[in-house]
This record gives structure tokens, sequence and C-alpha cells, in this order.
């Protein structure tokens, strides 16, 4: 048997190039080794936690499976499902919340940076998101998790969870590790000491994947830059251009110190220019195949429900085995 990969993205605004770059074209690339058994899913009752309205999530869940698919995700090769049609996730997650004292899901720094922001909308679905997340990785057997740096310390909670239960209640849940990609903390193109976030980043500030080349240049060219003049990587005195070299590697293929080199002598302008072109290029086809997909939602609510079905099947194994090994089956 193969080791099973497990992730999600949550269904909460448009998929940006720290979303791609960070996890999505990992998903395609680990997919497309044929290594692993890979489960990916819209992380859509994680998404709750942000403001929303019912229109707009139903959007944003239909999106993000285009993005899937125009991204390179194959149902024939991996379960691509929608995480709030497997009720077993939010059962595990309850029993999570049961063993995971407060103080743990108080100190994560994602909780306290939302609930920072999001004053008027502090839920405790922020507290508990990670014990969902938790739930969503240890229900599969999930061995390896790709994600960006951002979720670094979940995983490590999700493993702390694994060990707590297993010594609790006897060996049932395998510890999982992350997968981190080169570009796994792609930043603000406004703001280069943050990251590029859906939903606390300035859109003009943010490169979509379904951004026009118009939109892509335009943004581009107003990324801020650094004093000096050179194109060189230098994450502590250069770091927005040491973050426009990260991007342009990561869709380039191309060494770091290789794009240095090309650049040498060239203003920050043509440099931007390049990048700018690299990045229309990259995502034509994607954008074609996006809009294909979107015209016709049904194929795709079709896809994500035989999905459902099958993580379900693999999901309810597990939850049922949870259940009599606490003692509540009956
Ligand atoms: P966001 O933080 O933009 O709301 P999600 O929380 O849904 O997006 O993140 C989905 C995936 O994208 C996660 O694996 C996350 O670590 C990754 N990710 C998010 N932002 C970035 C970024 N700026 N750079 C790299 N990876 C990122
Ligand atoms: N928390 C992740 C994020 O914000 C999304 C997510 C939810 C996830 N459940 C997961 C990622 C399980 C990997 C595995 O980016």
């Amino acid at each position: 048997m193969k080791p099973i990969l497990v992730s999600g993205i949550q269904t909460s605004g448009r998929l940006h190039l720290g979303n791609y770059l960070g996890a999505l074209k990992n998903f395609v690339d680990l997919q497309n080794s044929g290594k692993y058994d890979c489960y990916f899913f819209l992380a859509d009752l994680h998404s709750l936690t942000e403001a929303f309205n019912p229109e707009d999530k139903h959007k944003q869940v239909i999106e993000l499976a285009a993005d899937f698919l125009a991204a390179g995700l194959d149902p024939k090769k991996s379960v691509i499902f929608q995480q709030s049609q497997v009720p077993a996730h939010t059962e595990l997650g309850w029993i999570f919340n049961t063993i995971t004292p407060f103080g743990e899901l108080n100190r994560m720094t994602q909780f306290k940076e939302k609930s920072d922001a999001q004053k008027e909308n502090a839920n405790v679905g922020l507290l508990t998101y990670p014990t969902l997340m938790a739930a969503d990785i240890l229900l599969y057997d999930a061995k390896f998790v790709p994600v960006g740096d951002d979720q670094k310390q979940h995983l490590e909670l999700t493993r702390t969870i694994a060990r707590k239960f297993n010594a609790k209640f006897g060996e049932t849940f395998t510890e999982p590790q992350p997968l981190f990609t080169a570009a796994t903390r792609v930043m603000n193109l406004g703001e280069p000491e943050r990251k590029m976030s859906k939903s606390r980043s300035h859109p003009q500030n943010v490169i979509f994947v379904d951004d026009s080349p118009e939109e892509i240049s335009a943004k581009i060219k107003s990324a801020v830059t650094d004093s000096g003049s050179e194109v060189k990587y230098d994450i502590k005195n250069k770091p927005a251009i040491s973050n426009l070299l990260t991007i342009y590697s990561a869709l380039s293929g191309e060494a770091i110190p290789k794009l240095e080199k090309y650049f040498t002598g060239k203003k920050y302008s043509e440099f931007k220019v390049k990048l700018a072109e690299l990045i229309s290029d990259y995502f034509a086809d994607y954008r074609k195949k996006k809009k294909l997909l979107l015209a016709k939602p049904q194929t795709l609510i079709t896809t994500l429900k035989s999905g459902s079905a099958k993580a379900a099947k693999v999901a309810d194994k597990k939850i049922h085995e949870v259940k009599k090994i606490i003692g509540l089956a009956i």
C-alpha cells in the first residue's frame, strides 16, 4: 500500500499565488508522482470561521473545485471531496476537543491573529479550528500533509493529539509529517513582511491565479521594491525583491543564483516586466481550463459528490473504530 497524503484549502475567497506555490502546485506534483494515495478537499467548514453569506459560499465551493481541476488535480488519480459532506470530520473534531487543553488552542498563532483581526466575529470556531484540522488528517491515517509554512504549528498540534489519543486509548492514529515547497511563504506585494492572504491582504497586493494579464502586469508594476537597484536575493535587506525572485524561481523552475546572474545589470523595472510575463504565461492554460469548468457547474458538483462518497467510506470506518475504542459504539 502507498503512503496516504491529505490536504485541504479553505473555500474562503479567490485562490492566490501563495496558495498555489505553497500548496496547490505541490498537490498536483505529488499526485502525479504516483507515490501516494492522495486525498484533497475543500475545507468549507473551516471557512465558516470567517464572515460569509450563503450565496457567496456556494460560489466559492464551486470555484475552488474548478481551481483544483484547472491546476491539474484529477479525480481519476486523487479523491477530491468536500469536507462538510463527510460528517466523520466534525464527529472526530468534537472528540479531539475533549482531549485538547484549552491552553494549547489559545496559544496558536493563527487563532491569536485571526481573533484579533476580526474582533467583531471572534467565534469559537477560530479556537477549535486546529482540532477539526487534526480530524481531517488523522481520519485518513495520512503520513504526509503538503501545506504552506503558516500551517506548521497546526501540524505539530495534530501530531500531539495523535500521540495523546494513542497513549490514552491505544494505537489508533498515524503521526503525520508536513511537506513544504521552496516557496512555502509567499509575501504580500505591498508589505513584504506579511504573507499574501485571501482574506487579510488588500487585493491590489495579491496575485490571484485567474487574474488577467493586464491585472498581473499592473500589480507587479506597483509591487514595492527595496532600496538599491540590484536584483539580488537577500531576505533581510531586500525582502521585496527576494519575494519576487522566489516567485520567479518557483514558476520558471530556475534556481535563484541563475536568475540573479541573468538579471545582473538590469533594472528592477525590467525584472518586473519579465516576471509579469512569466506569471501571465504560466497561468494562461489554467485560466482557459477554469473558464470551461465553470461553464458546467453541474459536472463539478457530480465530481465532488462522487469524491465525497469515496472519502466517506474510509472516514466512516475510522470513526466507527474510534467510537468503539472510546466505548461509544453499542
Ligand atoms: P489563506 O491563508 O489565503 O486564507 P488557506 O488558509 O485556505 O488560505 O490556505 C490554503 C493553503 O495555502 C495552506 O496550505 C496554506 O499554508 C497555503 N498558503 C496560504 N497562504 C500562503 C502564502 N502566502 N504562501 C505560501 N502558502 C500559503
Ligand atoms: N488550515 C488549512 C489552511 O488554513 C486548511 C486545512 C484545513 C488543511 N484542514 C486541513 C490543510 C487538513 C491540510 C490538512 O490553510
